[in-house]
């Protein structure tokens, strides 16, 4: 279907900085600097001083940069590592595919882990804590932090979906062992492929992951430390973000005038729950606005029908598939929270006339 508001729009995005992108290409194409070249290094050291670690290494995706850090703090085989029950099914997949039990915790109001409900999780075997940052919103790592000191545990971040948004000005990506970033085209920071990255102030882990993306090799000795992986990110997509990465600042403060737009829109509609917390020191940036509709289905179809692209991510927890083999423990609010999610299209890209067709749609459905 051709929606009048698609929920992004990425040859619109790409011609908002063409002249610059297109300038990009033919340096790498024309140097022919394709792998682990100076502008990987450039990207990492920006986007490093960006989000307040020492060190950034560029990987192929969110998911290698969840599952190295893991590989890093050495969890493995007869661990217990916590997750949201709530989350893209690639946070969950990176503990099992460690070896280690993924043991699932409920949400908040926020989306996110709640911390109230981690302590109850916690077992002889756990060895990890991985908040995941959902929407652009983080999770309440003052508190998360805390605990995890108080019983030893390691907390691997999956920030995937917050690049940019901090607690009290420290970065999503600057509090746990690491910080694990998504450059999918659709992020916040998105490349023209996949893409990931590790944030981190760990010496030993940045070579660690430096060294496991390239097949254990360190490039500088070609010496072999372990059996690696091939998951570097590609010099072209370093490029091409770091160019991006400039403009995120702006997009963000771009992203945060269409959700107020929205707030102001809908906030009297007693049936629609807005994703605007009071947490002193939060910052949202808007990764996806993401509303619950007491309506559900009927919201997101009638929109979809009146030309509003909507994602209802994720209808069905991921918990609830049977091959995934997960441990349901009865996570009420994920439970509720999954019948009613509807994101709304939020994107840089997006006109003045396409977000009143949104808000109109929006109001034209609690008006029947
Ligand atoms: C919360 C979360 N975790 C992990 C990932 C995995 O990232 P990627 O698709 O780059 O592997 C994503 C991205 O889709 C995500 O949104």
């Amino acid at each position: 279907m051709n929606y009048k508001v698609p929920f992004v729009d990425p040859a619109k995005n790409y011609l908002l900085l063409k002249n610059e992108l297109d300038a990009v290409y033919k340096d790498v194409m024309s140097k022919g600097d394709l792998v682990y070249r100076h502008q990987l290094k450039s990207f990492e050291e920006n986007l490093a001083r960006f989000v307040g670690t020492k060190y950034a290494v560029g990987l192929n995706s969110g998911y290698d940069a969840l599952h190295l850090s893991l590989r890093a703090a050495g969890i493995g085989e007869g661990d217990e590592v916590l997750v949201p029950a709530h989350t893209f099914v690639a946070s969950c997949s990176a503990i099992v595919n460690v070896g280690a039990t993924a043991v699932l915790v409920d949400v908040g109001k926020d989306f996110n882990m709640d911390a109230s409900k981690i302590e109850e999780a916690i077992s002889q075997k756990t060895k990890g804590i991985m908040p995941v940052h959902l929407n652009g919103y983080m999770a309440d790592m003052p508190a998360i932090m805390k605990i995890a000191a108080k019983h030893h545990l390691i907390v691997v971040e999956d920030a995937c979906q917050s690049l940019g948004s901090t607690i009290n000005g420290k970065g999503a990506g600057a509090w746990g062992l690491t910080g694990c970033f998504s450059f999918y085209p659709f992020k916040i920071l998105g490349g023209y492929g996949d893409g990931g990255a590790i944030t981190t102030n760990d010496e030993t882990v940045a070579l660690f992951a430096r060294r496991m993306r390239y097949n254990g090799e360190d490039r500088d000795t070609g010496e072999y430390h372990g059996h690696g992986f091939t998951c570097i990110l590609d010099n072209l997509q370093a490029a091409f973000l770091d160019l991006k990465l400039k403009h995120l600042s702006e997009w963000i403060n771009i992203r945060k005038s269409i959700a107020e737009k929205y707030r102001k829109e809908f906030s009297d509609i007693p049936d629609l729950l807005l994703p605007h917390y009071s947490n002193s020191g939060f910052d949202h940036i808007y990764q996806n606005y993401v509303v619950r509709s007491k309506q559900g289905n009927d919201f997101s179809e009638y929109l979809k029908k009146n030309g509003v692209e909507v994602l209802t991510q994720f209808r069905k927890p991921y918990y609830k598939y049977e091959s995934l083999k997960l441990m349901d423990r009865g996570f009420p609010e994920t439970e509720q929270l999954s019948k009613e999610v509807c994101s709304l299209p939020m994107n840089v890209e997006i006109t003045a006339e396409q977000i009143q067709h949104v808000i109109e749609t929006v109001r034209g459905f609690y008006k029947k």
